[in-house]
């Protein structure tokens, strides 16, 4: 059997100085020194990214960015390629966040040009997918995880291979920042269609060793019972990944 490493991840958002950024690392930092079973990301913001890398130092923290742009260098004020994240000490990105989709139009076109960007630049995407409330009453949810799946990865689905380290995140968007989080049985039937999909379409040996993370309201309390699924490889966390009285119980889930 496969065993997927879980992987804890904190999506910081528009949050924290630098000062606080510096604190937490440390804590995570200290915290994490005998854990060998868990990966840890934090994804800062762009500005912060230089001192939490030169923070982290050797500690078993990898960085990533919330977002880039899909072109490498050019005239696109206010953006970020995955080239400079990649200069910035960055190995991760997120990709798709549904709040990129909704309060930024981000579509499953432009998330596709930037999964093959950010892979082209050695960067590991995270690609978010997740149904709003709506559509999980209207019982869309698998339709909704299936159209966002084939548009975000479009371009992979033609040569029928993706690199298996490509990690997927199912975040419901009823349940992010909400304090409602999916139960585990409901996370785990969306996760377990996912790898079906995966499988489907990458085949076994990538379904099996790709990481399925979950986000919406992860916290300490809830944080074990929904690892504890068989598809479930992970979390992606945004409100409880800013402090480390929350995290460091998550990572040590
Ligand atoms: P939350 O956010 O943990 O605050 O619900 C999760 C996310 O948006 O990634």
């Amino acid at each position: 059997m496969i065993v997927r490493t879980p992987l804890i991840a904190g999506n910081w958002k528009m949050n924290l100085t630098l000062t606080d950024s510096v604190s937490l690392i440390k804590s995570i930092a200290e915290a994490i020194q005998e854990l060998t079973n868990v990966d840890v990301l934090v994804t800062p913001p762009y500005t912060s990214l230089s001192v939490v890398k030169e923070t982290i130092g050797d500690a078993r923290i990898a960085l990533g960015a919330q977002n880039m742009h899909w072109e490498s260098k050019g005239a696109f004020t206010g953006e970020i390629s995955g080239l400079m994240l990649v200069e910035a000490g960055c190995t991760h990105v997120i990709l798709g966040h549904s709040e990129r989709r909704s309060l930024f139009q981000e579509t499953n076109e432009m998330v596709n040009k930037k999964v093959k960007a950010a892979l082209e630049q050695g960067l590991i995407p995270i690609v978010c997918i997740g149904e709003t409330l709506e559509e999980r009453e209207g019982h869309q949810t698998f339709d909704v995880i299936q159209d966002q799946l084939n548009g975000s990865l479009a371009h992979f689905l033609v040569e029928s291979i993706i690199p298996r380290t490509t990690i997927l995140a199912y975040e419901p968007v009823w349940a992010i920042g909400t304090g409602k989080t999916a139960t585990p049985e409901q996370a785990q039937d969306v996760h377990q269609y996912i790898r079906h999909w995966v499988e489907g379409h990458f085949g076994k040996d990538t379904a099996d060793h790709l990481r399925i993370l979950y986000g919406g309201s992860v916290k300490p309390d809830n944080a074990g019972e929904l690892m504890s699924m068989p598809d479930i490889d992970g979390a992606l966390v945004g409100g409880a990944s800013l402090r480390p009285e929350q995290f460091i119980p998550i990572i040590r889930f």
